[in-house]
């Protein structure tokens, strides 16, 4: 190997050891390097994500269906997600941690908010929090950043608002829906946030924020013309096999892998195979 080859490498090991940071996030954007961001939410499979070398770790309020079991993001109390966000925290070196602020957690005022974000960063140690919602969160994301806390926006298909919408199908389809959309986006972007998720929009309209915007642009379900993606661990990794939507790519069937572990050790302890000798004092 040619003393060229070795560098090369090395730097390319400490380029994926770096931190990464907001500011980071804004580099790889300029240098159109893709952003690539999972949902985590216990601090083993953190753990895992981060040695994989992911850049972003989302404790995403859909904690509450993929852990809790609900039919909707909205339960899921602010306690939970601190609880959650700080196993994560323990388990990441490398990536920025991005925590969710759960629903009534920061709709009712920007002071509100600010509370709600101090208490994640102050008790699970997390990096910065996302909030769903456009034009109404400006004044609370203002307040937050004003405390030094950074703040990724979220537009399109916003869960929290699910009753308001009745369905969990593709939003800003309709020119009024897409053009607030846009605007929502800006004011965003010019309120502070660094970034921005967009989920389920057509992939035109999403393209379109992400070359309007300086701010990275994750999208889900919002196609490949964005600056980074992000998806549902739980679901990336088919460990519910009832949840495929067009957007969602299974990286693994781990829901069949795990049910055939279980059957074969419930097998094992009713035929007494399991302890052997040699897994015994
Ligand atoms: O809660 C979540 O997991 C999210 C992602 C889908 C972006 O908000």
């Amino acid at each position: 190997m040619s003393t060229e080859t070795v560098s090369n490498q090395s730097s390319a090991e400490a380029h994926k050891r770096r931190k990464v940071t907001t500011a980071r996030l804004a580099e790889m954007k300029a240098r159109g390097e893709k952003i690539a961001m999972l949902t985590a939410y216990d601090f083993s499979s953190a753990r895992i994500l981060d040695g994989a070398g992911i850049d972003v770790v989302l404790i995403g309020d859909s904690a509450a269906n993929v852990i809790h079991g609900f039919e909707t993001t909205v339960p899921i109390t602010l306690d939970q997600m601190i609880s959650h966000a700080s196993s994560v925290v323990r388990g990441v070196q490398r990536a920025l941690v991005v925590v969710d602020m759960p629903f009534g957690s920061y709709q009712g005022n920007s002071l509100l908010a600010l509370e709600s974000a101090v208490r994640i960063m102050k008790e699970s140690g997390a990096h910065c929090v996302k909030m769903e919602g456009g034009e109404f969160i400006v004044e609370s994301v203002k307040r937050i950043l004003s405390a030094g806390i950074p703040v990724m926006g979220h537009l399109g298909l916003t869960p929290q608002s699910i009753y308001k919408f009745g369905t969990y199908v593709v939003r800003a389809t309709e020119d009024d829906e897409a053009a607030q959309l846009v605007r929502d986006a800006q004011l965003l972007q010019d309120a502070g946030c660094f970034a921005l998720v967009l989920e389920k929009i057509p992939a035109h309209l999403a393209e379109r924020v992400a070359k309007q915007l300086h701010i990275p642009v994750i999208g889900i379900g919002a196609g490949g013309g964005v600056d980074g993606q992000v998806l549902v661990m739980h679901d990336m990794l088919g460990i519910n096999n009832e949840f495929s939507p067009r957007f969602l790519r299974h990286y693994a069937r781990l829901h069949d892998i795990m049910k055939d572990a279980f059957e074969r050790y419930i097998a094992d302890v009713k035929s007494s195979s399991f302890p052997n000798k040699d897994e015994s004092y």
